[in-house]
Order: structure tokens, then sequence, then C-alpha cells
């Protein structure tokens, strides 16, 4: 048995739940100590959360009873959903009220919420600007976590709620990297005109989180929103231009035509680009650089990111 403080963590093998995983087994003196959940025990990224320390159990965020299990005796918990596995807002609302319903009925003292814009409160769903997909949604993929916050708060459960940024990395696993035009040119395309896309690497946001269960009491029923900045497209190009040794130039398009673009998820990020550009001042000034660095003093610049990554940009 710890006498530390466990953290069950819901996506510890991946982007954010593993930037926390790391934060507190690099911080041994921290007092808190690891619980990751997994369903899949046996893979590697869950065998080296293993090997540096981490309890692994297995759960699955679908099945109530082992969410449960794998909180019971911890003190807190960092939930998420992935929406991209799946794309269902409704699978995403499911796993919450899970997790919602696992925390209070282990006992939890503290419980972030990994969550985003329900962006219907700014676009109602008969607001033509921008189109309603699958029914009932503008952004599939915030408005549902949005939707869900009420479920912690609902359940009584102890909750920070953590409003997240673009991440960073995109550039690199989500095809948002920078492709050649006609004219052989490196471009980022992105339907933002000139407002600002508020961006993080992603394992700063769970670096923030480990920020948040330190300071714990006061957190409880805040809303923080991180960013590790806020660059228009134009900075972005000139950023990645300097990093990559070649010109980059910002492709500016309009959502609609990003909509169009065919590949799975397009008409959501269409939707979702163009809420964070109409409602600028708004989506920016939710997330703050200052905060998030006061969470988490190693939080990454566009520019430091782009250093330690530039390799791993697929520049063809
Ligand atoms: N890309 C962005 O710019 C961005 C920005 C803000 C927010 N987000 C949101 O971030 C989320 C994805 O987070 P991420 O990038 O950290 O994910 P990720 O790196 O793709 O990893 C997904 C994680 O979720 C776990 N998981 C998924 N379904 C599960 C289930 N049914 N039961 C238990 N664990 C489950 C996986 O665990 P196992 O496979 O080991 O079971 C894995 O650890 C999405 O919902 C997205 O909307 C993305």
């Amino acid at each position: 048995m710890t006498d530390k403080k466990i953290i069950a963590i819901a996506g510890a093998t991946g982007a954010q739940g593993g930037g926390l995983a790391r934060a507190i087994m690099e911080d041994p003196a921290g007092g808190f100590a690891v619980r990751a959940l997994t369903r899949k025990p046996d893979s590697e990224k869950a065998r080296a959360l293993s090997e540096r320390g981490a309890e692994v159990v297995t759960a699955d965020l679908d099945d109530t009873e082992s969410v449960t299990r794998a909180f019971r005796g911890a003190w807190g918990a960092y939930c998420m959903t992935n929406f991209w596995e799946h794309f269902s807002p409704e699978k995403e609302l499911a796993q919450a009220a899970n997790m919602a319903q696992a925390a209070r009925e282990a006992g939890l003292r503290h419980v972030i919420w990994s969550t985003l814009e329900d962006t219907r409160k700014w676009v109602p769903l008969e607001d033509d600007r921008m189109p309603t997909l699958m029914g009932k949604w503008k952004v599939p993929h915030f408005d549902a976590k949005g939707e869900a916050n009420h479920l912690f708060a609902d359940a009584g459960v102890p909750t920070t709620n953590l409003l997240t940024s673009f991440y960073w990395d995109n550039f690199i696993y989500f095809g948002l990297e920078p492709k050649r035009g006609p004219d052989g040119v490196l471009a980022i395309t992105l339907p933002m005109g000139s407002a600002r896309l508020s961006g993080i690497a992603a394992e700063d946001i769970g670096r923030c989180a480990y920020g948040i269960f330190r300071r714990g009491e006061e957190m409880i029923g805040r809303t923080v929103g991180i960013a590790g900045g806020h660059l228009t497209g134009e900075e972005m190009a000139k950023a990645m231009t300097r990093a990559l040794g070649e010109e980059v130039h910002y492709a500016e398009v309009t959502p609609e035509a990003f909509r169009s673009f065919g590949f799975p998820g397009a008409e959501d990020l269409g939707n979702m680009f163009q809420f964070k550009r109409d409602f600028n001042d708004y989506y920016v000034g939710a997330r703050s650089v200052d905060e998030a660095r006061a969470l988490n003093p190693e939080l990454q610049t566009f520019e430091q990111w782009l250093e330690r990554n530039k390799e791993r940009i697929p520049v063809a």
C-alpha cells in the first residue's frame, strides 16, 4: 500500500493522460501515485507505464463497474473521452456519465474533467451560419464534452473542469501538417482568417492537470482554461518557416471549404475552427497562458515545441 494520493488516470496510455502520468512519476516526492486505466494492459504503452512504476488496471469507460473498481481507493481521477476513436458524441456523454457515477461511488476527493465548450450556447441549432451535424450538434466533439460538465456537478463530484486547447501535435499526427501546393511551396491550411488559435503541446495538458491536483481544494468547482500560446495562422507559419528552414505559408480557406475537404471529421473541424474564429475574443480569453504556466512552469511555447518536434512533422 502507498501512503501517496493515488490519481486514477483515464487515457494514461494516450496524450493527455500520459502527460499527467509522466508528470506525477517524475516527481516522486510530490505525494501522488499513478493508477493507469487501460483496456489493454499488455500494450506497449501500458507496459512502459508499469515499468516506470505506475499501477496499471484494466477498465473500459463503457463499463461503469470496471471504472468504479478502478477508482476505488484513489484520491482523485483524470477523466477524459476520446471522440476520435468512434466519432460519437452520445458515446462521449455516456462515458462521462459512467465516470461521474464511478467517481461518486468511489468517493473521490478531486476529479479533473477534460472538457471543451458546448458551442450550441453560442450557435444554437437553428442558427444556420454553420450546419447542424448528426441531428443535434454544431461541433460534435466539443458539444458533448461541454454538455457533460453538468454530469459531474449533478453527481456531487468535487470537480475541476479543464478547458483544453488545440494540440500543436496536430501538425504531426492529425493530417494538418504543412503540405505542398501546386507551386511546390509548403502551407498550413486553416479556416481561421486572422484570428488567434489557442494551442498547446498535448503533453502540457496533463502537466497542467498535475498542477491542479497539487493545488487541490482551491481548484474544486473551477473551470480552468489553458493554452501554451495564442497564435494566428501567419504567426504559426512564420515560426514553422524558421524551425523547418523552409518557407511555410498560411493558406487561409473558408470554413465552408474546410468542411468540404471530405476526410472523416472535416465538417466537425470546419465548424470548430469557425466557432474559434467567430467568437475569438471569448475563445482566447477563456484560455490563459499565464495560468497554464503557473500550473506547469515547464509549459512550452510554440517555438519551443517546434524545436523539439520539427523532425517529426511529416513534410514531404
Ligand atoms: N487533437 C486536439 O487538438 C485536441 C484538443 C483538445 C481536446 N482533444 C480531445 O482529446 C481527446 C483525445 O485525447 P488524447 O489525445 O489524449 O487521446 P489519445 O492519445 O488518442 O489516447 C486515447 C486514450 O483514451 C483511452 N480510451 C479510449 N477509449 C477508452 C475506453 N472505452 N476505455 C478506456 N480507455 C479508453 C485509450 O486507452 P487504451 O487504448 O489504452 O484503452 C487512450 O489512453 C479527444 O476526445 C479530443 O476531442 C483533442
